[in-house]
């Protein structure tokens, strides 16, 4: 069994950086941590950096999560081969530019770009946004799947996830107390779906929902509450299509032992206890 801690970055190609840093610094409201050759880390709370836009095919997503030790990498990169998985350890110069001790880089079934992590570093100065958005941190992932099913059977059977609840056949999985890391939502390619990161409070995702609106950034779904995780939620749409979530108020589920996933519609209702509709198409086969 493959032990993730938790999830630590996400790196998303873009043919336009400079427009790509003014969504995450000016909107979103991370920090620029580091800027390299064709690409920009972004920090959203302790660690080094927990998001990156590189110069490239905006299609190309990459999610990193950890692992403890080299050793379980090492097993970990022995399973995935004798599954099939065509598996790449790092070099150093791409552990230098993500500031880990080293990784290697698989897809999971539906062709997800995935590294396994070791020894991320954090970061010796505290995270101050761009601007106010009161981000506590980058969260969760979710991921298009071509098979839930197929994908929930890898995550949570070679890897360490739980299933907390389902929407529909869409699963929402831990990887440790905190309700949902990662998610998988039916479609009919590969990359991320969404990218969450935590807010402080209710009065930031109203402040948020405010000035997205003022700056005419596209709210796709929210303010809104999930039925699942008892979050409030703000959905959004960043640069090239890409999906971002503000959210706060994650329940966590600390009895491993007798929490039993729930079943929730695939509708809106089961996405939303205030009654917002997404206008996300892999929420609800509608706008996107
Ligand atoms: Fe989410």
């Amino acid at each position: 069994m493959i032990e993730l801690s938790d999830v630590v970055y996400c790196r998303v190609g873009t043919q336009d950086l400079e427009s790509a840093e003014a969504f995450a610094t000016t909107i979103l409201g991370l920090e620029v941590a580091e800027r390299t050759k064709g690409a920009i880390h972004f920090k959203s709370d302790n660690r080094d950096h927990t998001l990156c836009y590189f110069e490239g095919n905006p299609e190309d997503h990459v999610t990193a999560f950890e692992l403890k030790t080299s050793a379980e990498l090492q097993a970990a990169a022995a399973t995935l081969d004798a599954l099939g998985h065509n598996v790449q350890y790092g070099s150093p110069a791409e552990c230098e530019i993500r500031h880990v001790r080293e990784f290697i880089r698989f897809n999971d079934p539906t062709g997800n770009v995935i590294e396994f992590i070791v020894r991320p570093s954090m970061s010796a100065v505290e995270y101050h946004g761009a601007r106010d958005a009161g981000i506590t941190g980058f969260s969760h992932v979710g991921f298009y799947s071509t098979d839930v099913e197929r994908d929930e059977k890898f995550w949570t059977t070679v890897c360490n996830a739980r299933v907390s609840d389902r929407i529909g056949d869409a699963p929402l999985m831990r990887i440790g107390a905190i309700h949902h890391t990662i998610a998988l939502f039916p479609g009919n390619k590969s990359g991320i779906q969404h990218i969450n990161h935590q807010v402080e409070s209710t009065h930031d995702i109203q402040r948020s929902s405010n000035l997205l609106r003022d700056k005419q950034v596209p709210i796709t779904f929210g303010p809104g509450r999930h039925p699942t995780s008892s979050a409030q939620f703000l959905y959004f749409r960043g640069p090239d299509g890409m999906t971002y979530e503000y959210s706060t108020g994650v329940c966590e589920i600390h009895d491993e032992p007798l929490w039993r996933d729930r079943q929730f519609a695939f509708e809106p209702k089961g996405f939303c206890l205030w009654g917002a509709s997404p206008k996300i198409a892999a929420f609800s086969e509608g706008d996107d």
